[in-house]
């Protein structure tokens, strides 16, 4: 038994293994959070927080909730970036990026990048012919392509950003400590880091419009803009890629709410809202308390580290009708998908445009007919959860 087993009252979730995460939690996060919404989970090596009401507390409390865990993978994969640190450090970095991200950019700087980088993938995608996978030969190139003009990497291909997302993120969950996918990561960070320093002096001398001019020109410490591009690259290709697979497959797979969709524009923000929360990209992060503190009916003990599972919280029935279905005429309420508090998802506005108000309009109007296969989508995951192959044909 370890120290935070010891020192809590939260119960022990013995028969929750990670192969049956990563094939479909929520089965698993019903049973957590009727048994108890706070429960010990070996397999996890976390205590599992799945109400929404838990979550919600968490984000609203940093000082007994401290992203800066202790023994981070992801700070030893990306090093220490605003997303592992508390304020005031945190709000330093986090001030730093800008507008970069906000409604006003998007609009007028990045909008024009995500139609053209839609109608340049859709193009390649339709040449593939019906039965390609809308999973790999859209949604992944077009998010890793948004977002490498946003961060500002000229020197950098949008497969670039693939791998270094992919192989950073497996390092963030190294749990098994694999000499290889360390190796990898390793090697991801030094290819970024080069990109950074060839790129540093060309901005500080020529500014433009992008994430890392920005960071650079506002005079952040060169260790704190490497973390921080790493794990916006970590962070800010996968979801997007992820919402627009689900929600393509969730509206394919129910053609009554499709069809109101496409009678009535203004849905597509609906639908999207409704993906993100149905199935949250990033369904777990980690926390870890101060304190010794009560919470979902159980007490912790300080230093315990704490998965947040918004994947949980957003099919909490406590909070949404009929939870597990995915519903875009159901009651509006707010979802946890982008996180709260301080660390509220800076990428919030990008994730809505260029998916909602570019990506499946464009998709739906430029593959008319469009629709699954015989072969079936797969999804997959419960720390990042998405499609992971989306077989689609057209007419
Ligand atoms: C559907 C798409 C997205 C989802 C569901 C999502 C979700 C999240 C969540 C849950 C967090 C908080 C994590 C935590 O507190 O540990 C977060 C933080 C963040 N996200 Fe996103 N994200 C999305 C897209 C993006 C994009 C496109 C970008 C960049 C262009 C981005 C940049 C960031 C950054 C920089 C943070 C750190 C904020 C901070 O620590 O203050 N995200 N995101």
């Amino acid at each position: 038994m370890t120290a935070a087993e010891a020192e809590t009252t939260a119960p022990t979730a013995e028969w929750v293994r990670i192969e049956d995460l990563y094939e479909n939690p929520y089965p698993i996060y019903r049973r957590l959070r009727e048994e108890s919404p706070v429960a010990w989970v070996p397999a996890v090596g976390r205590y599992l927080v799945t109400s929404f009401e838990a979550c919600h507390r968490i984000e609203q409390d940093a000082e007994t909730f401290s992203a800066n865990e202790e023994g981070s993978l992801m700070k030893r994969s990306m090093g220490h970036s605003m997303l592992r640190k508390d304020d005031p450090d945190h709000q330093t970095d986090r001030a730093a990026y800008g507008p970069v991200l906000r409604p006003k950019a998007i609009k007028e700087t990045w909008t024009a990048a995500f139609e053209k980088n839609a109608e340049k993938y859709l193009e390649e995608f339709r040449a593939k012919g019906p039965g390609a996978d809308l999973h790999l030969g859209f949604a992944a190139p077009f998010a890793a392509e948004n977002l490498r003009e946003i961060m500002g990497f000229r020197n950098a291909a949008q497969e670039d950003l693939q791998r270094w997302s992919q192989t950073m993120i497996d390092g963030t969950g190294n749990y098994a400590d694999d000499p290889e996918v360390w190796a990898k990561a390793a090697a991801s960070s030094a290819e970024v880091d080069a990109a950074i320093d060839e790129l540093v002096p060309v901005l500080k001398a020529e500014p433009d419009a992008s994430l890392l001019s920005a960071v650079v020109n506002a005079g952040m410490p060169i260790e704190a803009i490497r973390a921080n591009m790493k794990m916006t690259i970590g962070g800010g290709l996968n979801e997007p890629r992820d919402v627009l697979g689900t929600a393509v497959w969730a509206l394919l797979s129910h053609s009554d709410q499709l069809a109101q969709v496409l009678a009535e524009p203004a849905l597509w923000a609906t639908a999207f809202e409704e993906a993100v929360r149905w199935v949250a990209p990033i369904g777990m992060y980690p926390r870890q308390t101060t304190r010794e503190v009560e919470i979902g009916g159980a007490t912790l003990p300080a230093g315990a580290r704490l998965g947040v599972v918004l994947g949980a919280a957003n099919r909490d029935p406590e909070q949404f009708e009929n939870p597990e279905a995915f519903d875009i005429n159901r009651e509006k309420k707010p979802h946890l998908a982008f996180g709260g508090g301080a660390h509220f998802c800076a990428g919030t506005w990008v994730a809505r445009t260029s998916v909602a108000q570019v990506a499946l309009p464009k998709l739906f109007a430029g593959l008319p007919g469009l629709r699954l296969t015989d072969r079936p989508a797969r999804e997959g995951g419960w720390v990042f959860r998405g499609m992971l192959e989306l077989p689609v044909a057209w007419n």
